[in-house]
């Protein structure tokens, strides 16, 4: 694993000048104290490029050694291509495939899915999976788009993934209910209603993210709990057994009401959403890392990542780290 934030600050208050917000207002609502912004000329790619070099010299990889990359984001530094792309030329690469994954906050849980598919049926041996997001450039900044600008920050996580012997990935469930696409989404650009993009779109907000934030804290309370039960059953373990969960970090509200639900302890949860805000693809590599870091996470630990967010979509996997 590994990860990397950029190094600008952004505090509540910070925030609160530009806004009418505060910072009890965010702290009592969502557990964020601050988050990383990118400074002019860093892309999401670059942040991508730092956290894969992390991974990759951990994991004892050269870049030749990668057969394929999985990149999920939902803030990619162009309409088209993808990302992945971009990171391949940018860690300078050969020419492997490069495939990106728009499932937002679960982004990183997809792909990692779709990574252990491959090896397992022996496509690839090699992979190199990454999550990450500059949501700054795409908040408004405004009262009238304070209700997500607040919630988001900017980061990177990457993950080389190959089989081992014995234990590793032990089960994945992947949920998806379109029927909520639009509780949270960005608009603009698309291509299903026209123009592609007008300046009185932009003007009412349809280029940044638009949130029924109700509906997604009720059913990311339900979906969590819920989807983790589905790969703990799969893979044949009990809530007990679990070592180390790593969730989505979204709300301090929602994981607080996951983990008490689920009857864990602080200390086996991975929290770090005070220091970072939702960072959604790099959510759960970020934290993933942090906590193997930090030794929270050991060998031999029976390790879950869970998300739920735009999509909707939810899901989880199991892990023996
Ligand atoms: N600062 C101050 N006030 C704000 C604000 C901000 N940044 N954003 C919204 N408000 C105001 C609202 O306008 C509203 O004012 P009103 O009562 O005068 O109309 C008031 O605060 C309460 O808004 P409400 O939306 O009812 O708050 P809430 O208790 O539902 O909390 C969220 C809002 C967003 C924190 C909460 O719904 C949530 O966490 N949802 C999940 C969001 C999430 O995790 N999204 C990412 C998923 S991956």
């Amino acid at each position: 694993m590994g990860h990397h934030l950029p190094d600008r600050v952004v505090t509540n208050h910070d925030l609160s000048r530009l806004m009418d917000t505060s910072d009890e207002w965010i702290r009592e609502r969502t557990g964020i104290v601050e988050r990383r912004f990118v400074d002019e000329g860093t892309s999401c790619t670059d942040l991508a490029e730092a956290a894969s070099r992390k991974a990759l010299d951990r994991a004892g990889w050269s870049v030749d050694d990668v057969d394929f990359i999985l990149f999920a984001t939902l803030s990619p530094d162009l309409y088209f291509p993808g990302n992945g792309v971009l990171l391949q030329t940018q860690l300078g690469m050969g020419h492997v495939g490069a495939l990106d994954l728009r499932t937002q906050c679960t982004g990183f849980v997809y792909a990692l899915a779709t990574a252990d598919a491959y090896i397992r049926s022996g496509m690839y041996r090699r992979i190199l999976v990454v999550g990450a997001e500059v949501h700054s450039r795409g908040l408004r900044m405004t009262n009238e788009g304070r209700d997500t600008a607040v919630l988001f920050g900017d980061g990177a996580g990457a993950a080389c993934v190959e089989a081992v012997d014995g234990e590793g990935l032990l089960a994945h469930a992947l949920h998806g209910d379109g029927a909520h696409a639009l509780d949270l989404c960005i608009r603009k650009p698309g291509l299903g209603s026209s123009p592609f993009i007008s300046p009185e779109q932009i003007e009412a907000g349809d280029t940044a993210p638009s949130m029924n934030g109700r509906e997604v804290f009720k059913n990311a309370v339900r979906r969590f709990p819920e989807v983790i039960a589905e790969v703990l059953e799969k893979a044949g373990h009990t809530p007990e057994e679990l070592d180390f969960l790593v969730p989505h970090q979204a709300n301090a509200r929602i994981t607080e009401a996951v983990r008490s639900r689920m009857g864990m302890p602080e200390e086996k949860v991975a929290s770090n959403i005070h220091r970072y805000g939702n960072t959604t693809a790099g959510s759960i590599p970020i934290a993933l890392s942090e906590a193997v870091e930090a030794g929270q996470v050991k060998r031999g630990d029976l390790v879950c990542l869970a998300a739920f967010g735009a999509g909707f979509t939810w899901a989880a996997s199991l892990l023996r780290w």
